[in-house]
């Protein structure tokens, strides 16, 4: 059985083991211990029997714009929707807190995103703060082949 529930603290060592070869292969943004932490309250974690099997963080640029980061479902547990569920998860929250535009993602998997509802977009449509503070944190800046796409609220 599949639970959605907010991270805690506690959860931040199981969070970092779980990604570290998508971050090594430059898929998924390096994140320290203190960013997560300092963060915590955007992730929502998948569990199955209390074992971290994925999650994704909603990280809010502005009153406008959103951003789902860190999108990441264990290699056994791929392919059951899990990682569909935890996009849903972060749209609705994005629409609690009112965010009035558009939900942002930053991806080389542009298809998973297009079966949720999510449009591509020019990358001249990232903010800018975007590219200062992640971006240049990234292996592959400035050469980078990941699609932009905004699901619209
Ligand atoms: C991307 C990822 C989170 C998908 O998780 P998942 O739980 O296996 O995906 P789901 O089962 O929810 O897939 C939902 C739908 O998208 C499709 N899909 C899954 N992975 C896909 C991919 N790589 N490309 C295209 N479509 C994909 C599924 O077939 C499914 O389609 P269906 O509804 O017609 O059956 C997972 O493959 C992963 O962790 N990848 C490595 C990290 C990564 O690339 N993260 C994205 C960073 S933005």
């Amino acid at each position: 059985m599949i639970e959605l529930v907010k991270a805690k603290l506690a959860d931040i060592p199981a969070m970092q083991e779980l990604v570290a070869s998508e971050v090594k292969e430059g898929i998924i943004l390096d994140r320290s211990e203190d960013e997560v932490a300092t963060n915590i309250r955007s992730y929502v974690l998948a569990k199955v029997n209390g074992r971290l099997v994925g999650y994704t963080a909603l990280h809010i640029h502005s009153p406008r714009l959103a951003e789902i980061r860190s999108l990441i479902v264990d290699e056994d547990y791929r392919g059951r929707h899990i990682g569909q569920k935890l996009v849903q998860f972060t749209l609705e929250e994005a629409k609690d807190l009112g965010v009035k535009e558009d939900v942002l993602v930053l991806t080389y998997l542009p298809d998973f995103f297009a079966k949720i509802g999510f449009k591509e977009i020019n990358k001249e449509g990232i903010p800018e703060h975007k590219i200062w503070t992640d971006c240049i944190k990234c292996i592959h800046f400035p050469v980078c082949n990941e699609v932009a796409l905004v699901y619209k609220i």
